[in-house]
């Protein structure tokens, strides 16, 4: 899309307006993305595009930043999903990156970190299976392997496909007895249009789910 085409909003059909936005965060919810740089340090980055299939996370990163960088060269992984509450930590991470020199292409006010996690006033926790650490505040941690870490056309993504090798979860969030996530107690940080937001209270639910029937409930908040 160009500028120069629609200069201002402009009427189609209905009551639907063509614009032309500058970005498309519609709104996702976010992850703390925990690799190893090269000297074994821990690297941690959020992202919001990043989604399951299965055991299957794709998830799409800036080809410049180091935790592409580093999942190239050590394809280990932790997916952290932070609960609303902890948005405040996640915008400490926002303008860092633990690439140095800062690469070329990062927004302005971008900044090397080496120590984010201390930057993010989390804590790192070992995990089981691979070598980055977990982010203990996080209730749901997802250990993975990359198994294909390629550039997209432009060369300015990087799309990673990675195996979950082992799910963490908070106990609070898991259905008594069961191994399933009780999502009116999960409450995810959703990203959209670079605003923070939680869940508001639950709409219904697919035929699918798996969890009890109960009335429903509005999601914790601590
Ligand atoms: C809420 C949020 C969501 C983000 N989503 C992504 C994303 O999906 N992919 C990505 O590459 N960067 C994303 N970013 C930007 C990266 O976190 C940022 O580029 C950071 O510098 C990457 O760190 P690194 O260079 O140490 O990997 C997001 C930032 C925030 C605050």
């Amino acid at each position: 899309m160009t500028t120069d085409t629609f200069e201002n909003p402009s009427d189609t059909s209905g009551d639907h307006l063509r614009i032309e936005p500058s970005i498309l965060y519609f709104g996702t919810p976010v992850a703390l993305v925990s690799t190893l740089n090269h000297d074994g340090s821990p690297n941690l980055a959020p992202v919001s595009s990043v989604w399951a299939l299965g055991m299957l996370l794709v998830v799409g990163l800036g080809a410049t930043g180091q935790t592409a960088r580093n999942l190239r060269e050590r394809p280990e992984l932790v997916v952290n999903l932070p609960s609303a509450d902890l948005w405040e930590h996640v915008e400490r991470l926002a303008p860092l990156t633990g690439r140095s020199p800062v690469p070329e292409g990062k927004p302005p006010g971008c900044r090397f970190e080496a120590d984010k996690f201390g930057a993010s006033g989390l804590s790192p926790l070992g995990a089981d299976l691979v070598d980055p650490p977990r982010v203990a505040r996080c209730p749901l941690q997802l250990e993975a392997r990359a198994r294909h870490v390629r550039s997209d056309d432009s060369g300015d993504h990087v799309i990673v496909e990675a195996e979950v090798v082992r799910v963490h979860a908070a106990e609070d969030i898991v259905v008594p007895g069961t191994h399933h996530i009780d999502p009116a107690r999960w409450n995810p940080l959703v990203y959209s249009f670079r605003h923070y937001f939680g869940l508001g209270a639950e709409r219904g639910r697919s035929h699918r789910s798996q969890t009890p029937p109960r009335e429903p409930v509005s999601p914790v908040r601590s």
